[in-house]
């Protein structure tokens, strides 16, 4: 699984450590920026990473801000993109078997390194469960199609 990983300012530290975590594990992933030191605007780098999975260069992303709130209303304007921001265990589990979350956001100012970690080790081993929760995930392409035909 290739993952495009991207923050702004105050989601920095929480991307340092994941990508900590990413490399010990030997995980395939790209940083779209921002870079140490800078102050941006999450707008700018959360379409850079989600842009790059609805092109098919990645296959997920994680996101970082101050909230991980920005990031997901930036990356669930982007077809296909199911962003979903994340702040325990539990809504890690069910952004994945009830949501196929392909976006996991997190957010620098309410979350500490290690919990950050383990909300994207469980977001990546979880599977999508199906079932009903296909047919709901279904209804959301749907409605992007609707959507996006009425521009
Ligand atoms: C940046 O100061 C902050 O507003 C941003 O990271 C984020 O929390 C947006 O949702």
């Amino acid at each position: 699984m290739r993952l495009a990983l991207a923050s702004d300012h105050a989601g920095y530290e929480l991307k340092k450590a994941v990508i900590e975590y990413l490399q010990a594990e030997g995980l395939d992933f790209e940083d779209f920026g921002c870079g140490p030191g800078e102050s941006v605007d999450y707008v700018d780098y959360g379409a850079e990473a989600a842009r790059r999975v609805v092109n098919g260069e990645f296959d997920r992303a994680i996101l970082f801000c101050g909230t991980g709130l920005g990031m997901a209303v930036v990356a669930n304007k982007f077809p296909g993109i199911i962003a979903t921001a994340c702040w325990d265990e539990f809504t890690a589990t069910v952004s994945r078997s009830h949501n196929n979350s392909n976006c996991l956001t997190l957010g620098g100012r309410v979350l500490d390194p290690e919990k950050a970690v383990s909300l994207v080790k469980i977001w990546l081993k979880e599977e999508f469960e199906g079932g009903r929760h296909q047919r709901r995930v279904d209804k959301i392409h749907l409605l992007e199609q609707e959507l996006h035909q009425l521009k």
